[in-house]
C-alpha cells in the first residue's frame, strides 16, 4: 500500500468506527486512535522523511486536508452525540403544565370552635371580656366557694374525674366566676368563659365525659335578673335568628339564687310542638340565676353594694340546635365526612 492509499483508506476507516458510538468517552478514545501519537496520520508524518521533495509536498497537502476533514468529523459527531443526550434528557424531563395541581386538603373550622367564636363576637359586642381557667381545678373553687360544700347532695350531678381529693377535672366552667372576683377583689365584673368541661358520664347520644360550656358573669351595683333576661333573649336571637324567644323556668342551682333554666323556642316547629322540642315547643339551652349572697361574700364581694347575675351555655346544645346535630359524640369522634360538612367553600 503506497502511502497515499494508506491515507486514502483512512476516513473508511473512520467512518466504520464511529458508527453505533452513541457517548462521548467512546468517542474520544476512536479520536485518540486516529489523531493520535500511535494514528495514521503520526505514523505517515513520521514516513515522510523517507520521500523526495515533490512527494513530500504532496503527502504533506493530502495528509492535512484528509486530516481536517477527519477532525471535522470527529466535531460533527461530538456534537450530535450531545444533541441526543440533551434531547434525551428533555424527553425525560418534559412537564405537562396545562395538567391540573394536586390540591392539599385544607382544614376547616370545627363547630364548636365556630360556636364558641360566635359567643365570643356577641358578648364582646355588648361589652364583656373572656376570661380563662385551668381544665385542671381544686376542689374549692370547683366546689366549696359556689357554694357547694363537701357532702353536698347537688354534687352528685357533677361527678368527676378526681387526681386527688383536692385536685380535678373541673365539671364546669363557674370555677372562672370564683377566680374573676378573687382577682377583682370588689370591683364590677362583666366576663364569659368559654371552655372544656368533664363529668363522669357514660358517652352517649348526649352525654359526653368531655363536653364545653360557656360561663357568664356580671357583677354591679343595679345588676337584676331583667338584665340576665335582656343579656341571654340578645344572644338566642343572634345565635339562632331575630325571632326566638327565651322562657325562663324556676329551678336550683346552689350558686345562684334564685336560679332559672333558660329555654329557646324550638326553630324546627317555631314553637308548635315537634319531636325535637317533645312537642313543648321549647328546648332548654343553659341554667342562670342571680349569685348567690354566699358566693358572693366568699370571694369577697359585698352582696348590699354589688350583686349580679350568671350563666352557663351548654356550647354543644347550642352547636347541635343550631347546625342540626342529633348525637354529641359527632363533635368528638374527628370523622372527616362529618367535620367536611362545616368547612366554609373557598
Ligand atoms: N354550672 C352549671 C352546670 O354545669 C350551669 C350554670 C347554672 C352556670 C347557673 C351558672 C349558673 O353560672 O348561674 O350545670
Amino acid at each position: 500500500m503506497t502511502e497515499l492509499e494508506k491515507l486514502n483508506q483512512i476516513p473508511e476507516d473512520v467512518e466504520k468506527e464511529l458508527k453505533g458510538i452513541d457517548d462521548l468517552n467512546q468517542l474520544q478514545q476512536k479520536k485518540a486512535l486516529f489523531l493520535g501519537k500511535k494514528g495514521p496520520f503520526a505514523e505517515i508524518m513520521n514516513n515522510m522523511k523517507n520521500l523526495g521533495a515533490d512527494a513530500k509536498k504532496e503527502i504533506g497537502m493530502a495528509t492535512n486536508k484528509i486530516k481536517q476533514a477527519i477532525e471535522a468529523k470527529f466535531e460533527e459527531k461530538r456534537k450530535a452525540i450531545e444533541d441526543a443526550i440533551i434531547q434525551k434528557k428533555l424527553e425525560q424531563e418534559k412537564i405537562d403544565v396545562t395538567l391540573p395541581g394536586v390540591a392539599l386538603p385544607v382544614g376547616g373550622i370545627h363547630p364548636l370552635m365556630q360556636t364558641v367564636m360566635d359567643l365570643e363576637d356577641l358578648y364582646i359586642s355588648m361589652g364583656y371580656s373572656v376570661a380563662e381557667g385551668p381544665e385542671i381545678e381544686t376542689d374549692e373553687f370547683c366546689f366549696e366557694k359556689l357554694n357547694l360544700p363537701k357532702g353536698h347532695p347537688a354534687r352528685d350531678m357533677q361527678d368527676t374525674f378526681y387526681i386527688n381529693p383536692e385536685l380535678l377535672l373541673r365539671s364546669q366552667t363557674s370555677p372562672v366566676q370564683v377566680r374573676t372576683m378573687l382577682e377583682k377583689k370588689g370591683e364590677p365584673i362583666k366576663i364569659i368563659c368559654p371552655g372544656k368541661v368533664y363529668r363522669r358520664d357514660a358517652d352517649d347520644a348526649t352525654h359526653s365525659h368531655q363536653f364545653m360550656q360557656c360561663e357568664g358573669l356580671v357583677l354591679g351595683p343595679n345588676i337584676t335578673l331583667a338584665d340576665l333576661k335582656g343579656a341571654l333573649l340578645e344572644m338566642a336571637r343572634k345565635m339562632f335568628d331575630k325571632d326566638r324567644k327565651i322562657r325562663l323556668r324556676p329551678s336550683f342551682f346552689p350558686f345562684t339564687e334564685p336560679s332559672v333554666e333558660v329555654d329557646v323556642s324550638c326553630g324546627i316547629c317555631g314553637g308548635k310542638g315537634c319531636s325535637t322540642c317533645k312537642n313543648s315547643g321549647w328546648i332548654e339551652i343553659l341554667g342562670a340565676g342571680m349569685v348567690n349572697d354566699n358566693v358572693l361574700r366568699m370571694s369577697g364581694y359585698d352582696p348590699k353594694k354589688i350583686q349580679g347575675f350568671a350563666f352557663g351555655i351548654g356550647v354543644e346544645r347550642i352547636a347541635m340546635l343550631k347546625y342540626k346535630i342529633d348525637d354529641i359524640r359527632n363533635f368528638y369522634i374527628n370523622d372527616v365526612r362529618f367535620l367536611n360538612q362545616f368547612k366554609e367553600e373557598k
